[in-house]
Formats: C-alpha cells, structure tokens, sequence
C-alpha cells in the first residue's frame, strides 16, 4: 500500500484530506508539529484516527522553532513588507523538516499537506520538501479534489463520519505559532472594511487593554534575548511571556495589503506582539553597537532575508550565507534595552551595552565636549568637493 504523511492541523481541509487520500488508495499517516499554535492534541490526534488516518505522529518542535527559525530571523529584524513579522512563512520550512523526517521514518514515498493553490504557503511546503527530500512525491489534496466550496466539504465531512465542529467554525482562516498570528478570509476580504475586533485572536482590543504602563529590561546576548527582568529565561518560556505581556496591551497588530508570491494582492491581519516587542528593543541595541556602515548595510540585507523566508527559500545557499554575514554583525550585540509597554504600542526608553559606540564626550553639547569642532570646516570642504564647479 502506498503510505503518504501528511501535515495534519486538525481544521477542515486536512481532516477531509485524511479521507480523501484513504479513498484514493494511500495508508496516510498524520504528523503534527507544536510550533505553539495551542489547541487540544489529545482531541486533535482522535479527529485524526477517526478520520481514517492509520498513526498520528505529534512533536514538539517549539525549542527548535525558536533557536533555529525566530532567532535567526530576530537577528535579521526581517519583516516582509515592512508589517509581516512572517510567523507563519517560518514555521513551513521547519514543519516540512519534520514531515520529511517523519517519511524517512515511515518509510513512506508521498508527503502531503492541506494548502491552497492560491497561497504561499504550498510554495514553501513543497519547495523546503523538494531541496530535503528530492525523490519525496508531494500531495496537494486541496488542489486537486472536486469540493468547490466548504460547504461541499462539510457534506463529505457529515457523509463519512470526520468529526468536524462546524459550529465553533470561524469565518476567518487563522495559522497561529509562537511568533504570531495570522488571519485571513471572512470580512478581511474587503479592503475598505476595518478588521472585526473578532477576527483578533490574542490581542485585546482599545476597550480592553492594559492601561498601566510597564517597565521590561531585555538583556541581549550576541543578538539574541536571554534575560527579562534581569532574569535568565528558557528561550520559548522568553516569547511566550512577551506575547502575553504585548497582547495584554494590545500590542503588535498589523493589517495590510501584501504581495503573495503567487501573484495576488490579499489583505491579511496579524498578531505579533512578542515579535513587535523584540525586534523593536534588537534594533535598538544595533543602533548603539553597530558601525554606521553595517547598520546600514544590515538594513539591505533584513529586507532579502524576509524575502527568502515569505517566497520558501529556507533552506538555500543564500540564506546560509546571509546567516554567517549577520551572525558575524551579532558579536557586538549584546547589553541591555529598556521598553515601556503601554496600550497599543510600546516604546525604546533606554539602551546600555558594554559594546556601546555611543560616547557622550563627543555627543554632549555641554564643557565635557572633547569634539574638535575645528576639524569639521576640513571635513566639509574635503567632502563637498566633487560637487563644486
Ligand atoms: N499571508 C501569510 C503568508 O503567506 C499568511 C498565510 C496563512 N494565513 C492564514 N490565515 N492561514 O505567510
């Protein structure tokens, strides 16, 4: 029998798809990764078996996710099109990392996973799966099958059993890790119209938030965070209390129009506040560490960087190479910034590093000055002489 692995969430599209590769001939095995989207596992993997899926295979990926994918990514301050902090595009690479373990394992030929045509998402599933995994066949059920709407997969759904709660449905399509939130689809179709207050997901609303402002200290190390409070963390312990603190305020909403890789504009909303909070204070700490043409260099590179993290190239040379160029600039980044959290926003109040280039005595405009105004008149003449006629 052929056996298929297949990247299972527990929603209505991949649980159709267990059926559906069962009743094309495949014995499908259902993997599950916490990239910490929560939810209930125990209920999650019983969908699964009752659907007809043969094994469910869950892992916790999150230690993974958070070393290997949001660091990486937090060092770069990539951000696609300035407003994604690309929560869900960092996850595809590393649950398809999984996915073609999981096959190598099973010893199965065929991997597949529940994305659209239309999205970014089957990209990077397929293309991640293809550099690991060249001779792994992918399949795209939700491409091929015959449903033409949701409502024909629920009939499928009812007619074979999958249990599906199509009660608690919502009209919005979310993906939800530790480095945020994404939602699309219902009334975000529309551009002109404001995102419902129900479409957030984390994140409480103007009438809601915390109004008290407070104080964080994030302690850097070489460009990654390590302490809050002055207080060593567990790195998924670390994000997981700023998305809590962030999201009691309200903090790291973005709603945009992007680009999708596959040609299409779409509005998406999405929730970040733990990554709103971090690359905030890590740029932060650069601006006072990093040489100016490295700073500015830098910025060229975070906007490649998402690049190649939204179109699924993870896993390619240039993005190797850019991890050694950045990590290289990281040396120098470690020291302390101080954040003032309040509704909606938060803010860089403070910065210290013991790799600081900020030097007051040539920055003070009070009798500690040590600046020698006089070499400036040279300065001057020496760089606006290419221009004089
Ligand atoms: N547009 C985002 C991306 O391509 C998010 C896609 C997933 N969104 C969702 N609501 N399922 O990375």
């Amino acid at each position: 029998m052929k056996k298929v692995v297949l990247a299972y969430s527990g929603g209505l599209d991949t649980s159709v798809a267990v059926k559906w590769l069962k009743n094309k001939g495949y014995k499908v095995i259902a993997y599950m990764s916490d990239v910490g989207q929560g939810g209930n596992f125990k209920a999650i993997k019983d969908r699964a078996l009752t659907a007809g899926a043969s094994k469910v295979i869950i892992e916790d990926l999150k230690e993974e996710f958070v070393g290997d994918f949001i660091y990486p990514t937090l060092k770069a301050n990539a951000t696609y099109e300035s407003k994604y902090f690309l929560a869900t595009a960092l996850s595809r690479p590393l649950i398809a990392k999984g996915l073609v373990n999981a096959a190598k394992k099973e010893g199965a030929e065929f991997v597949a996973h529940g994305c659209t045509g239309k999205g970014n998402d089957q990209v990077r599933f397929e293309v991640s799966c293809s550099i690991m995994a060249p001779k792994l066949k992918t399949i795209a059920p939700v491409r091929e099958w015959e449903f033409g709407s949701r409502e024909e997969e629920i009939k499928y759904a009812k007619a074979n059993k999958i249990p599906i709660d199509v009660t608690k449905k919502s009209p919005y399509s979310i993906d939800k890790n530790l480095w945020g939130v994404s939602i699309e689809c219902g009334a975000l179709e529309d551009p002109w119209v404001e995102p419902p207050e129900s479409a957030y997901q984390l994140t409480r609303g103007k009438s809601t938030v915390r109004k008290k402002p407070r104080y964080v200290d994030i302690h850097f190390d070489s460009g990654v965070p390590i302490e809050i409070d002055g207080a060593y963390m567990e790195p998924v312990e670390l994000i997981q209390e700023l998305n809590e603190l962030g999201a009691g305020f309200g903090i790291g909403r973005s709603d945009m129009v992007e680009n999708r890789l596959v040609g299409i504009k779409s509005r998406e909303v999405y929730e970040a506040p733990a990554a709103t909070i971090l690359i905030e204070a890590h740029k932060a700490l650069e601006a006072l560490t990093l040489d100016r043409e490295t700073a500015h260099f830098k910025e060229t590179i975070a906007l490649k960087y998402a690049e190649l993290i939204y179109y699924g190239l993870w896993y390619t040379p240039l993005k190797t190479a850019l991890d050694r160029f950045i990590d290289e600039t990281q040396k120098s980044v470690t020291g302390t910034v101080r954040i003032k959290v309040q509704p909606s926003s938060c803010a860089v109040v403070g910065r210290e590093s013991k790799f600081s280039l900020y030097k007051e005595s040539l920055a003070t405009y009070t009798d500690k000055d040590k600046f020698n105004q006089k070499l400036a008149k040279g300065f001057i003449e020496i760089w606006g002489m290419p221009y004089k006629r």
